[in-house]
């Protein structure tokens, strides 16, 4: 029988992105049916593919930890003993499956065997020579499906990756996400770049109930929230307590838009303040385990710190360490906080962050490539789009142009030059402006580097009094309004 693989789990068996498989399937090299690959073109496609070479898996998922800076995973990668055992119970009852509709039809092959002995022994002449050229045939055919095994290998693959990882797809958006390790649904999907509902993280509000569709769930941790007897009964659980056992369809709700996510406030800890150099300060902040902050990439917190005013900053992290806040806050003249950030602050030190506030978001519908243009510390929210970007592993390209006014430097080139290093899709370039006014001299060789500029979608953070012209001359060179996002430096 064809055996029919999605496009994600493809993509992790030969060890390429989605994007890559999908530009093929626009290109009518593989064929799809239903949304899914057959295992056989997949490896007609990709011959090199061996049960043995786990080089290029292993390549890709190294990448997207380092590369990407996700967050910092537990020590125990693999998935714990009992989700193992279900998985692999699982695998065993499909082989007892497909082993009793292979003794089935050993049976039917040896009955129809006989019975061409029966019919070819029979007197009747013309009946005879029909009967026999179909016998040859047969034989012949099954020869040929005793010799065609050679995917045998990839399959034995795709059952491995099936025991390390279960696949998740949400319904009605689609997106798909792996549960690798000891992640519960949640976490894997944050990971994964969705924005999953959800709110303390920790089985108390419930906001994570969504409905299993087919496949099988595994409790994971213990939860005060009480499902009722029929949300149970209709297949109901939560996604912060539960795993994946088997690969699953969840029904499920996600944030579309900032208006899907409610507002909070939370206290969160200081954890690290540096100061990167004269003109950006780094804050690394970390919320309760049990109050977490939903958030968007590309959105803002309002910041209150002790004796200080509220202030508005762009989080630089992505939504997928959602413990884990960063920011990139310039260095304003006159300002107490940027002036002496260690007096205001010590490691430890309470700060109360209300939000997340902003449009400066992904689209994720977008089927285009993504251009950003970043201006000095407006590379905060730029990288908070693009590690979400990466989680999504949607887009086809990325680009990013990096501009720095005179006084700043490029303070974290060496995170965007590993991006370049480690992903195919991915280009960086670092630009420099003679004066502070200068951005736009830049925006020529910027739309010049780019092949069909007008087919991407522009984000572009920068100090606001320089938005006016970029939109002015991204307008003026046919990027259509709707594919421009622009955002001011926040504080
Ligand atoms: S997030 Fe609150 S119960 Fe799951």
């Amino acid at each position: 029988m064809p055996r029919l693989i999605t496009l994600s789990r493809a993509a992790r068996l030969v060890g390429v992105k989605r994007g890559v498989l999908q530009k093929r399937i626009q290109q009518g090299e593989l064929r799809t049916f239903e949304g899914e690959l057959l295992l056989s073109d997949l490896l007609h496609a990709y011959p090199q593919t061996e049960i043995e070479d786990t080089t290029m898996l292993e390549r890709v998922e190294s990448i997207m930890e380092n590369a990407v800076n996700k967050i910092i995973r537990p020590d125990e990668e693999g998935p714990d003993t009992n989700t193992l055992a279900a998985r692999i119970l699982s695998l065993g009852q499909e082989l007892a499956q497909a082993r009793a509709e292979a003794r089935r039809s050993t049976d039917i092959i040896d009955s129809l065997k006989n019975r061409f002995e029966e019919i070819s022994s029979s007197d009747e002449k013309t009946q005879q020579q029909a009967f026999s050229t179909l016998r040859d045939w047969f034989y012949r055919t099954l020869e040929s499906l005793q010799t065609v095994d050679d995917d045998s290998g990839l399959v034995a693959k795709e059952a491995f990756l099936r025991v390390m990882a279960a696949q998740v797809r949400i319904l009605p958006s689609g997106h798909e996400f792996f549960i690798e390790g000891t992640d519960s649904i949640l976490e894997a999907g944050l990971r994964g770049g969705l924005a999953l509902n959800y709110g303390c993280s920790n089985g108390n509000c419930g906001l994570c109930k969504c409905k299993v569709i087919s496949g099988q769930v595994k409790q994971i941790a213990t939860h005060d929230y009480a499902l009722t007897e029929a949300e149970k009964g209709l297949g109901y659980i939560l996604t912060c307590a539960n795993t994946a056992v088997t690969d699953v369809v969840l029904e499920a709700d996600e944030a579309h838009g900032s208006y899907d996510i409610t507002p909070q406030e939370i206290e969160v800890k200081v954890k690290k303040l540096e100061r990167i150099d004269d003109r950006v300060i780094f804050l690394q902040a970390r919320t309760p385990r049990t109050k977490r902050l939903r958030f968007l990439a590309g959105q803002y917190l309002s910041l209150k710190i002790d004796g200080l005013p509220a202030q508005d900053c762009s989080i630089a992290s992505c939504p997928c360490d959602d413990m884990n806040l960063q920011f990139h806050i310039p260095v304003v003249a006159g300002d107490p906080f940027s002036e002496k950030p260690e007096d205001c602050l010590e490691p430890g030190a309470s700060i109360t962050i209300s939000g997340p506030s902003g449009d400066f978001i992904l689209n994720e519908d977008s089927p285009r490539s993504l251009a950003f243009i970043a201006c000095d510390a407006g590379f905060g929210p730029i990288k908070s789009l693009i590690e979400h970007a990466m989680a999504l592993d949607i887009a086809e390209d990325i680009h990013l142009f990096w501009i720095v006014t005179p006084g700043n430097h490029h303070y974290r080139g060496n995170l965007c030059r590993s991006w370049a290093d480690a992903l195919d899709n991915f280009h960086y370039t670092a630009l420099s402006a003679t004066e502070d006014a200068a951005v736009a001299e830049h925006l020529p060789e910027i739309i010049a580097s780019l092949p069909r500029a007008a087919s991407l979608d522009f984000y572009a953070c920068m100090p606001a009094p320089l938005l006016g012209q970029t939109e002015s001359f991204l307008l003026d060179h046919g990027v259509p309004a709707q594919q421009l996002s622009l955002e001011p430096i926040r504080k």
